[in-house]
């Protein structure tokens, strides 16, 4: 029933057991609670664990791969990982927030004068300035940062690393952000020049390890995304990510408009669909003969199997439908389909969760514990 997500896949040079990758979320909870849910992600049967936002430098923020407590956690996740026959991927990312921009609205946040989501829209004002003026010297650190951390994450046991398109690739790329002129901005070469090198960074540094792209797509009509790769400009884009050494395209929609859009809840006006970013990977597969990951509302595992033995796409990377239940891949096996617990797409707990500072949970994390 199921044969095609079941089925192996060369991924990249990356030989994946089946075709559902965890896609890379992150959790904002204790190290302990992090990796439980990763613990049961791997057991739960899926091919490959995407871990979301690895910095490409020391941060105060996330889990760094540059610092001995970080590199011993994502040591520990490969360990935890590999003892279930499951892979894990670094996803690199370098954040485009202007940290001296967050600090001038700092008073006014902590003074609730300013709400999160006004502090959002402040910040993504501050994101074009940011990019446009950044010294040649900040950006050869950061490139040199995607090569630094992917042979870290080789040694801390990471299978594969994904280099994170949206963030400061997405701004670089986007016209709407990028307005310099020099090398680095001004025609859709100049624009792909920062991502290009950050992956060809990458590619110096782990000769052979696999390189997935998160590639970001925007779209015009209607408008959604700011950050990424427009629709039309796709087809510089890939091309020159691909000869810089991309061996997989993971393709969604781009970031820095509402998170809700990129995340969609099933009451969205325009991506309330199931697979409703797959389009995008069509559009992409003009371009390449590379593999393509879907994501984005594929809770539907029929139609996730439909899509994949159509070829449309070679894997299916799954956020939120395996929040609801990491052990969707090992149902499908049993013949235990029925038994799934199908994510809604309400965003109550998950995005909800993270965004009210209470972790990235689920709606069914309680019966799923009834059930233990
Ligand atoms: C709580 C939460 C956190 C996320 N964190 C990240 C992240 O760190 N990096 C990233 O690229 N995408 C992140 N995403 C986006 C997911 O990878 C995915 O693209 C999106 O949720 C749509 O897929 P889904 O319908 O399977 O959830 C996050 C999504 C959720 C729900």
């Amino acid at each position: 029933m199921y044969e095609t997500i079941l089925s192996p896949v060369d991924y990249g040079g990356l030989r994946l057991k089946n075709r559902i990758l965890f896609a890379p979320t992150t959790f904002g909870l204790s190290d302990e609670e992090t990796l439980a849910k990763y613990r049961a992600l791997a057991e739960g049967g899926c091919a490959m664990i995407i871990v979301g936002d690895v910095p490409v430098g020391k941060s105060r923020f996330e889990k760094s791969l540059f610092d001995a407590k970080g590199f011993a956690f994502y040591q520990q996740l490969a360990e935890i990982a590999h003892a279930a026959d499951c892979k894990l991927c670094a996803q690199l990312h370098q954040s485009d927030s202007d940290l001296l921009a967050m600090l001038k609205y700092l008073p006014a946040l902590l003074t609730k004068k300013l709400t999160p989501d006004q502090l959002r829209e402040k910040l993504n004002e501050a994101v074009g300035p940011y990019i446009t003026k950044m010294p040649k010297r900040k950006i050869q650190t950061i490139l040199d940062g995607f090569g630094k951390a992917a042979l870290l994450a080789r040694q801390a046991g990471f299978d594969m690393v994904q280099v994170h398109g949206d963030r400061m690739c997405g701004s670089f790329s986007s016209a709407l952000f990028n307005h310099r002129t020099d090398e680095y901005g001004g025609s859709a070469e100049n624009r792909a020049r920062f991502a290009v090198e950050a992956v060809r960074a990458v590619r110096t540094a782990v000769p052979g390890m696999p390189i997935d792209y998160k590639l970001a797509v925007r779209q015009e009509d209607p408008h959604f995304g700011n950050a990424g790769v427009a629709e039309e400009e796709l087809s510089v884009f890939v091309p020159l990510l691909e000869q810089a050494g991309v061996t997989s395209f993971h393709v969604t929609l781009a970031n820095h408009s509402a998170l809700e859009d990129t995340i969609p809840p099933a009451s969205h006006p325009y991506f309330g669909q199931p697979g409703c970013f797959l389009k995008f990977c069509d559009e992409v597969r003009q371009y390449t003969a590379l593999p393509l990951c879907g994501v984005g509302g594929l809770n539907d595992p029929d139609f996730v199997e439909q899509q994949l033995a159509s070829g449309r796409i070679q894997c299916a990377a799954m956020s939120r439908p395996l929040l609801a239940d990491p052990d969707l891949v090992n149902k499908l096996k049993n013949g235990q389909a029925a038994q799934i617990h199908r994510c809604v797409r309400c965003n109550k707990k998950c995005l909800g969760g993270l965004m009210a500072h209470q972790g990235t949970r689920c709606i069914y994390d309680a019966l799923r514990a009834k059930e233990a």
